[in-house]
Formats: C-alpha cells, structure tokens, sequence
C-alpha cells in the first residue's frame, strides 16, 4: 500500500488550488478532494429552492434531504444529484456567490465538514478549499496556503467565462473576488485563514508545475516514502 496522508491546500479564489491539488493527487497516487464543490452544491440547489437561510428548522430539513453522490480520484471530484451529474453547473461564475452566501452559515459547514471526514477516512488524499488545515483536518501531515495578487487570481478566473460573448471586465471579476475573499475571512465560522504550520507559497509569478515542484519538496520531507515519486503533470 502506498502512503496515506492528508494533505490541504487552502487559500482563496484563483490561487491556484485546484490545479496544484490535481498534479499533486495524481503524482501521490492520492484521492482529490474539492470542499468548494459541496458549497457550492448547498448554494445552487438552496437557490434552485428559494430556501430562506434565515429559517433553522427549514435550512436542516433541506441539508438533510441533500444526498448527493461523490465519485472521487485522482483527476477530479464529481457530485451527482439523483443520478445525474452536476460538476459542471457547479463550476458556473453566478454559483460563486451563492456558495459564499451559504459558507458562513455553521449548520451548512457542519454538513460539508462531515462529508469530507468520511471520504478521508482512509488517508491518502489531497483536500482544498479554505478551512481544510485549520477546522476540517488539523492533523493533516502537511499543509499549505497557496494566495497570488489580486490581478492575477482576478485574470485567471477570467479564465471561467471564455466561452461567453461578452465576459465582464478584469475590473468586475477583480470586484466579485475582493468580495467573497472577504465575505470568506471575515465570517465568524471557520473564516478563511492561514494554518499556523502551513507552507506559504505566492504563486503570481509562478506556473502551476514550479509550485508542485516546491509542494512536493516538502511532501518529501515530511512523508519519506514518496520521496521516489515522480511530478505527473496529467
Ligand atoms: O473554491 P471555490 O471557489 O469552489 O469555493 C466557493 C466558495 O465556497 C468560497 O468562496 C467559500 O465561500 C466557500 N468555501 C468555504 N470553505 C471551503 C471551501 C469553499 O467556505 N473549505
């Protein structure tokens, strides 16, 4: 059997998180796990239902009813809802928002906390989002927070409109981020934070293979039987 950590990744929009998380995953041979998709399925379908969030007893019923079906690898984490998958409207720019929207309320991160406890409970993973190292597994082996000036976490998120005819400008996706980045670290539940022993790394001048490269020095370091495995960069 191979090695089984856990290993976190956290930071906010833009930073780099998902790319790095799946060359890590598929170099460790790890399970990829994306907290930012449950948020962001709890944000659609509470929209999708015009759930009034402020209503306890209404929004437990909901989150209890919600029993999508995760298929997780190395590559990539898919939900599905009744059978039908739904990763890719859960990428949507407008779904964002509603994510952030439900991210600060304790009974929805209570909901996706569990969840993400019970794919891990065999190691050998590599989570993000921004609460992974801090709330969610505090006992990772090791951890990192990965951030990126605003301009360029703002260009590559560009990036999720380019299918559209009239993308919003640099200046408004720079806007919308500034904002949910603060809506997520000032939130009184498990605001978005850096671990106190995690790796930093600023990835604005950086390519995702050059930040994998210094993810996996310290990988090596701290779980000394991946220290022959090899960067996969598919
Ligand atoms: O990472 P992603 O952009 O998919 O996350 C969407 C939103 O979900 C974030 O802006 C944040 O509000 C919330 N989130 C969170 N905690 C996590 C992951 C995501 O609050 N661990």
């Amino acid at each position: 059997m191979g090695p089984r950590g856990i290993i976190t990744i956290d930071g906010p929009a833009g930073a780099g998180k998902s790319t790095v998380a799946r060359l890590l995953a598929a170099t460790l041979g790890y399970l990829y796990l994306d907290s930012g998709a449950l948020y962001r399925l709890v944000g659609w379908q509470a929209a999708e239902r015009n759930l009034d969030l402020g209503d306890t007893a209404a929004l437990s019923a909901f989150l209890e009813g919600l029993q999508p079906e995760v298929a997780a690898d190395a590559q990539g984490f898919h939900l599905f809802l009744d059978g039908q998958e739904v990763s890719q409207v859960l990428r949507e720019p407008s779904v964002s928002r509603e994510a952030s929207r439900v991210a600060v309320l304790p009974p929805v991160r209570d909901w996706v906390t569990a969840r993400l406890r019970h794919l891990a409970a065999n190691g050998g993973m590599v989570a993000e989002g921004r609460d992974l190292g801090t709330v969610v597994f505090p006992q990772a082996e090791v951890k990192f927070y990965l951030d990126a000036s605003l301009e360029t976490r703002a260009a590559r998120r560009r990036q999720d409109w380019q299918n559209d005819d009239a993308p919003p400008s640099p200046e408004k996706v720079a806007m919308e981020l500034a904002d949910r980045d603060r809506r997520d670290a000032t939130r009184a539940a498990a605001p978005m934070r850096v671990p106190a022993d995690a790796l930093v790394i600023d990835t604005t001048n950086l390519n995702p293979q050059e930040v994998v490269r210094q993810c996996l020095a310290r990988i090596r370091e701290v779980l000394p039987e991946t220290a022959g495995l090899e960067m996969k960069t598919g």
